[in-house]
């Protein structure tokens, strides 16, 4: 096991995964894991170790239930995944390929409640894996994402490495600009540096809200909770409804200067959870799973 030079954020806060590897020949990829993660002063170490036996479905299971820090996994194909109850969780954005390609569609609700353009700049302030933050970029706007949780933000830098070496997918992973940050305190930093906040157009909020806000308490409609949601829930939990006023209120004050005078905070909840912060929408649009609640400031 090889320990390397911890960092810390501001908070002294400093997050300690095991990173399993399959190969001796995967050195240069943890090595442009650490530099990412020096790179983007999260808060992490990996303990990194080369993994003799195969990590099946039950050696995963055992790992996660007996340690006590994160576990990461970079596979044979150089993936980087999380190992979270046993269950590997990554971003797999090639996964989105088909809904990337026809995003503008009218499929796509997210597109119709943000209506953004080729020139929006967009902050996906609840980026998580990412999923909507590359629907919302499909459209040729620049997307500034922001994590709170450094694990996921590694996860979501590794993976844009990942991709960009793709061809097909280099356009859009260079309008993506993670960050690993509370949106809160980075709207009162944009809200204090006068021509930064002028340039948004739309924030994009996707808060955690309790795991059994997901179906309709009496009918049992709605949708169930995938993967990606269930290790989520280990991570981040559903803000207070002040934290939710805080957001929605300082999302609405980013966008009140765009640049294009369209400004609009968007909110994605499932389709049978209370409005954020109580707040009535502008406009609502609405699947069997989810819905997209628009404030148009
Ligand atoms: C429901 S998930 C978002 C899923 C995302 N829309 C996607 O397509 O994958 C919520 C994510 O937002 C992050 N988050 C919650 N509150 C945040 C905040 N105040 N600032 C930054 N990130 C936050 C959580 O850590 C979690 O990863």
């Amino acid at each position: 096991m090889t320990d390397v030079p911890q960092t810390y954020d501001e908070t002294g806060a400093v997050v300690h995964c095991q990173l399993f590897y399959v190969n001796d020949s995967q050195q240069a990829q943890i090595e442009s894991l650490q530099s990412l993660i020096a790179e983007h002063k999260l808060p992490i170490v990996l303990e990194t170790e080369l993994s003799t036996e195969k990590l099946t479905q039950k050696r995963r299971q055992q790992l996660s239930q007996t340690s006590s820090q994160p576990i990461l996994l970079l596979d044979e194909k150089d993936k980087l995944s999380w190992i979270s109850d046993g269950l590997s969780v990554s971003p797999e954005w090639d996964k989105l390929q088909r809904r990337v390609v026809s995003a503008g569609r009218k499929s796509e609700l997210l597109l119709q409640a943000a209506k953004i353009t080729a020139d929006s700049h967009v902050i996906d302030a609840t980026a998580g894996f990412g999923h909507d933050s590359l629907i919302l970029g499909s459209t040729g706007a620049q997307v500034i994402m922001l994590e709170q949780q450094p694990l996921m933000a590694l996860l979501l830098l590794a993976e844009q490495e990942r991709m960009s070496a793709l061809p097909n997918w280099q356009k859009l992973m260079s309008r993506l600009h993670i960050t690993n940050a509370d949106a809160l305190s980075y709207f009162t930093e944009t809200g204090s540096v006068e021509n930064k906040q002028s340039t948004i157009d739309v924030v994009y909020l996707d808060p955690m809200f309790p795991e059994d806000s997901y179906q309709d308490s009496k009918t049992g409609k709605g949708a169930k909770v995938g993967k990606h949601m269930q290790a989520l829930h280990q991570l981040a939990c559903p803000p207070t409804l002040e934290e939710e006023r805080q957001l929605l209120n300082s999302a609405k004050a980013i966008v009140s200067r765009s640049a294009q005078g369209q400004g609009r905070v968007v909110v994605k909840r499932p389709q049978f959870a209370p409005l954020l912060a109580e707040q009535p929408a502008s406009e609502s649009w609405h699947n069997e799973a989810v819905r997209f609640d628009g404030y148009f400031v």
